[in-house]
Parts: C-alpha cells; sequence; structure tokens
C-alpha cells in the first residue's frame, strides 16, 4: 500500500483547530482509496518562537525536505512583531524548498455567497499561479541613512528567465491537463499573463516575451491573453468567466488573490499551494491564524480541507482528491448556512465530520 510521508504544521492561532480537520479528512480518503499517509507533527509558529527566540531552524529545513509533502495551518502571532514569523518560517520554507509555484484556485463552490452581483459557480471558476520564488519578496534592498531625513529605502523586484520561464511552463502544462476545456467547462486552454507591460517596462517585458515565445513554440494548443493587473482587478470582478489559468509574478500574484479569494466566499474557503513540481510542496488555507476565534471551534475548517484536497491532487492520488472536492461541494451545497466563523450553524470539529462522512460514503 502507498504510504505517504506527511509533515503537519498547525501553526498559530486558529491552525492547529483547522488542521486538525484536514487530516481527519485526509484519513477518511486514505481509508476509502486505499493510500496510507505517516503523518509527523511539528510545533513551527508564534508561541514556539515565544519560548526559544526560534522560528525556522535550518535543521528543520532539512528534516522537511525528507517528506512528500506539508501542510500548513497558519502562521501569524499577535504578540510577535509582523514579519518575523512570515518571513522566518512561511517565506523561508518557500524558498528553502523552492515552491516556486503559488497555485490559488479562485472556484465558487455551491451554496456558497459571492458578492458579486450575478455571478455563479459557473463564472467563477479559475486559478492564479503565482510565481513564489522572486519580485519583491526576495529581500534585495535596503535601508540607507536610516531616520535622518534623507533616509533611503530600496526594495527591488527581481526576475530571472529561468524563474519566469519555469512558472510560465507550469501554468500552460496546467492549462493543459485542468483548463476550461480539458474539464469539458468551456472551448479552449486559456493562460492569461497578468502584468505591467505600460510601466514595469523590464520585469513584464521578460515575462511577456518569454510567455509568447514559450507558448508559441510548446503549447500552440493554448490561448494566451494578457493583462494589465490594475484592470485585471476590475475583470476580476466584473468578467470573472473570461479566465481560466491566470499566470503572474509573486507580488501582483499576492495582491489579486486577496482579491479572488473574497468573490469565492471568502476565508474560510480559500486554499493554495506552494508547489514544487520536481520537490517537497506545502498546503495552506490562504487566510490568516485568525487568534480572536482560537480555541472556540467557530472557524471554518473547509480552506484547510481544501488545501489538503489541493495536497491529494499533486501527489497524485487524483480520485480522492476529486472524492474530497465533491464532498465539499455537498456540504456548501447543503449544509453549511454561511462559511463566516461563527456562522455556519456547524461547530469546527461537525463540518470536518460532515466532509469525512461524505468522503467514506
Ligand atoms: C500569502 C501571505 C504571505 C505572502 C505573507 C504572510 C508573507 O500574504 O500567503 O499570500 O505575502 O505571500
Ligand atoms: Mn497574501
Amino acid at each position: 500500500m502507498k504510504t505517504y510521508k506527511i509533515a503537519v504544521i498547525g501553526g498559530d492561532g486558529t491552525g492547529p483547530e483547522v488542521i486538525a480537520e484536514a487530516v481527519k479528512v485526509m484519513d477518511a480518503a486514505a481509508a476509502k482509496f486505499g493510500f496510507k499517509t505517516d503523518k509527523t507533527y511539528f510545533d513551527f509558529g508564534g508561541e514556539r518562537y515565544k519560548r526559544t527566540g526560534e522560528t525556522l531552524p535550518d535543521s528543520a529545513v532539512e528534516e522537511l525536505k525528507k517528506f512528500d509533502a506539508i501542510l500548513l495551518g497558519a502562521i501569524g502571532h499577535p504578540d510577535v512583531a509582523p514579519g518575523i514569523l512570515e518571513k522566518g518560517i512561511l517565506l523561508k520554507l518557500r524558498f528553502a524548498l523552492d515552491q516556486y509555484i503559488n497555485l490559488r484556485p479562485v472556484r465558487l463552490f455551491p451554496g456558497v455567497e459571492t458578492p458579486i452581483k450575478g455571478k455563479g459557480p459557473k463564472e467563477i471558476d479559475y486559478v492564479v499561479v503565482r510565481e513564489n520564488t522572486g519580485d519583491a519578496y526576495t529581500g534585495t534592498g535596503g535601508i540607507t541613512m536610516k531616520g535622518t531625513p534623507h533616509e533611503v529605502a530600496v526594495q527591488t523586484a527581481v526576475y530571472t528567465r529561468f524563474q519566469v520561464e519555469r512558472c510560465l511552463r507550469y501554468a500552460f502544462e496546467y492549462a493543459r491537463k485542468y483548463g476550461k476545456k480539458a474539464r469539458g467547462v468551456g472551448p479552449e486552454n486559456t493562460v492569461g499573463l497578468v502584468g505591467k507591460t505600460n510601466v514595469l517596462t523590464y520585469i513584464y517585458d521578460l515575462w511577456e516575451r518569454a510567455f509568447h515565445e514559450i507558448g508559441k513554440k510548446d503549447y500552440p494548443d493554448i490561448r494566451r491573453d494578457y493583462y494589465h493587473v490594475d484592470a485585471c482587478c476590475m475583470w476580476m470582478v466584473k468578467n470573472p468567466e473570461w479566465f481560466d489559468v491566470l499566470v503572474t509574478g509573486n507580488m501582483f500574484g499576492d495582491i489579486i488573490t486577496d482579491l479572488g479569494a473574497i468573490t469565492q466566499g471568502g476565508m474560510g474557503i480559500a486554499a493554495g499551494g506552494n508547489i514544487n513540481p520536481e520537490g517537497v510542496s506545502m498546503f495552506e488555507p490562504i487566510g490568516g491564524s485568525a487568534p480572536k476565534y482560537t480555541g472556540q471551534g467557530v472557524i471554518n475548517p473547509l480552506a484547510a480541507i481544501c488545501a489538503m484536497q489541493m495536497m491529494l491532487q499533486t501527489l497524485g492520488e487524483e480520485k480522492a482528491a476529486q472524492k474530497v472536492e465533491d464532498a465539499v461541494k455537498y456540504v456548501t451545497a447543503n449544509k453549511l448556512k454561511s462559511l463566516a466563523a461563527g456562522k455556519m450553524g456547524y461547530s469546527t470539529s461537525q463540518v470536518g465530520d460532515l466532509v469525512a462522512e461524505k468522503v467514506a460514503e
């Protein structure tokens, strides 16, 4: 029987609670579809940092490389200054494990309310492929003359052809496999590049040239669109049905996926995967640690369950992944009153039970 070694990092705030439900559903899927998971729990996060002063030791990175995948709850603690845990744990893992893709589906599930009038699951059904290792996230830059009136701050967006190319290829491959034509819900598979070629004339010139070169040569079957990022934000609200697979740099990808998340029902459902197609990938709900709800059993675990679902898909357990997706859709369509914390009509663990029971059926 196939056994997957899974590293589980519950993290801060409500992270451990939602991850417990994701693990519950994973166990149900494993039992149903004939695979095993060997889980190891790690306590990285704000509490450990407060206790030991340590965010993520280098030895932990080495240890995590031995797993098949990582399931992460949330990083962020009210007593710890912003940036320390984010950079010291989340971004460190993304970079050290070279998880160069941040895959973030924007899918409205049945029964889920969207703030966009007149749009439903048919219209809100795309993914964002966010580059996950470059851009302004690399820490290139610095501050000089700090604290004087002449203080200078520079933080440079960095992209290499190599980074851009591997990300674009992932997006094209993804579109071929899971695009709207491939899924039988549209006439073509499409990749839309989101950039800012009118101002960022170096970075997004590189992206745009690579996009058309690679697309023309190796993916002629896939339609190519281009959007400036500002306009893209408008279309994400007004015409989300135009999109299939969007690909973009790290910073724009960060911003537009929060917009995308709210159109799909908010942080209770939005999930993402930090993917290294040749290495160890890490899956997480994209909302934060929601500390004010900690320990109350009111937080929505569906985003964590959906992150686990993406993990199963990436591990190659396609049938199990499909079943989990169907189960989540069943629960949103027939059970939950709302996706918001405390308004679901069920507790956190009851929502996990509902999904797990449906998976086991
Ligand atoms: C995200 C988050 C992170 C990011 C932060 C917490 C560093 O906003 O995963 O989208 O900017 O990537
Ligand atoms: Mn973000």
